[in-house]
């Protein structure tokens, strides 16, 4: 049986981990929402018998997924996974994300991609106007290019710096070893405009802005789970 959610995340993870169905390839998020996500469907395959594959978006996730007994399995080994179960930071009335408080956003942007399905977790202190409300654009960076990178941003109007570790006595590496700039951009510039500029940065990795991914939106607030349907994905 399931646990009684003790908040918000672990709610709407909950009910996410019951669409889950046997033999699905089922991606993993990364933050705690999604380690919500990979606690029940450990507990669903441990109580209920389920059986499921999964693949991690990150080192921290796959980590705790395999110690919960999950079979965790490489992004080489498929090129397509059933379903893509991640948190977000931010999220916009069109269903566009925020993600990259964790800075894994190459694999997150990866399944996101491969899922047939990319199913958001989040409470409802996710919702904004516009993406960049709350949080600064996390962009990962190749480490030779991070000063050209941040230079060519500037230009553009983006303020920002590097991200330092947890003890700020050191730099932020994402897990296939790219610097991350938090970078503020003019808030009248368009979603679209700040994205392709992203995306046309040389010596950029990836970044955290989810265009268009999104498959369903599950929000939870105060325990009652409400649905959002991305028509349009294919
Ligand atoms: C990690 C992410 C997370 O999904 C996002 O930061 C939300 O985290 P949380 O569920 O802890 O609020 O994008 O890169």
């Amino acid at each position: 049986m399931s646990l009684t959610p003790i908040n918000d995340k672990q709610a709407v993870a909950i009910h996410a981990a019951n669409i889950v169905k046997n033999g699905m390839v089922v991606g993993l998020g990364t933050g705690s929402t999604a380690n919500y996500f990979i606690e029940e469907l450990a507990r669903r395959q441990a109580q209920e018998n389920l059986k499921v594959t999964t693949i991690a978006s990150s080192t921290i996730s796959m980590i705790k997924a395999q110690s919960l007994g999950l079979n965790v399995i490489a992004l080489t080994q498929v090129s397509e996974i059933d379903l893509y179960v991640d948190g977000a930071d931010e999220i916009t009335p069109e269903m566009s994300l925020l993600k990259g408080r964790g800075y894994d956003l190459v694999l997150e942007k990866l399944l996101a991609k491969a899922a047939k399905q990319f199913l958001v977790v989040a409470d409802k202190s996710k919702l904004v106007d516009r993406i960049g409300t709350n949080f600064a654009i996390p962009i990962e960076v190749m480490p030779m290019a991070w000063k050209a990178a941040k230079r060519s941003l500037e230009a553009a109007g983006g303020m920002g710096d590097l991200r330092q570790n947890v003890a700020k006595d050191g730099l932020s590496i994402s897990s296939y070893g790219s610097l991350v700039l938090d970078m503020r951009f003019d808030k009248n510039m368009p979603e679209e405009a700040l994205n392709h500029l992203i995306n046309n940065t040389p010596g950029v990795v990836e970044h955290g802005i989810f265009r268009g991914l999104a498959s369903t939106i599950l929000i939870a607030d105060n325990g009652k789970i409400t649905e959002i349907l991305n028509e349009l994905r294919k």
